[in-house]
């Protein structure tokens, strides 16, 4: 039987999405303790641990048959592909943030964002005219440095807002870890994507017993 390919994010979603697929039974035990290496494989499937907006990307282009990566990545991303499962960690939420008492809505407000397309999909699905500000990371300082007026982020604890001054103005949008499979993949390699399926499926029910 051909292997599949399973692109998984680096990052904070790495230690959970391993020990899902340890639970699971899926050997991923080369990736463990502080690991470098960015290929696993095994007699069952090949893992590549790639950037978390990168997953979208080896999947859609059927690299990697299966994926897993935020619903914050997926919704950037806008790819072609199937998301098939909700893998619960991870859980966050897109927000609209700011200094306390910002109208998120202001027409011509600056939105500095690591999720550029969504934020532009957001505003115009509400019919709102607004700048947007590409960031990459540590976004909570565009108010603080003043590049922007709000920003459009995913928060977590609520810790980095937090501790620098600044507030949820609007919730947009929960955010959990997702599996993502190729559209020929799910063909092609039914009978392989449906086990490790399966196996996630399982794991993810004993662990909520
Ligand atoms: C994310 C996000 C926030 C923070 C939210 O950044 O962009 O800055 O985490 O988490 P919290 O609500 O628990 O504080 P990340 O740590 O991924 O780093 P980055 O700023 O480099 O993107």
């Amino acid at each position: 039987m051909e292997k599949v390919t399973i692109a998984l994010a680096k990052g904070r979603l790495a230690e959970k999405t391993i020990a899902l697929f340890e639970q699971a039974r899926l050997d991923v035990a080369g990736l463990r303790d502080e690991s470098r290496k960015l290929v696993l494989e095994n007699d069952m499937f090949s893992v590549l641990m790639v950037k978390p907006t990168d997953v979208p990307v080896y999947v859609e282009h059927g690299v990697a048959d299966l994926g897993v990566c935020g619903k914050d990545t997926l919704l950037e991303s806008n790819a072609n592909l199937y998301e098939m499962m909700d893998l619960k960690f991870g859980a966050c939420k897109l927000c609209l943030a700011g200094w306390p008492g910002t109208d998120p809505h202001r027409s011509g407000i600056k939105v500095a964002t690591k999720y550029e397309h969504f934020a532009r999909q957001y505003f115009r699905g509400r019919g709102e005219s607004i700048e947007i500000i590409h960031l990459s990371g540590s976004v909570e300082l565009g108010p603080i440095a003043g590049l922007s007026d709000i920003i459009l982020d995913i928060v977590e604890s609520g810790r980095t807002l937090r501790e620098n001054g600044l507030t949820v103005l609007e919730e947009i949008v929960p955010v959990s870890a997702r599996l993502c499979v190729n559209r020929v993949s799910l063909k092609v390699k039914a009978v392989q994507v449906q086990m490790i399926l399966e196996k996630l499926r399982r794991a993810m029910e004993e662990t909520e017993i």
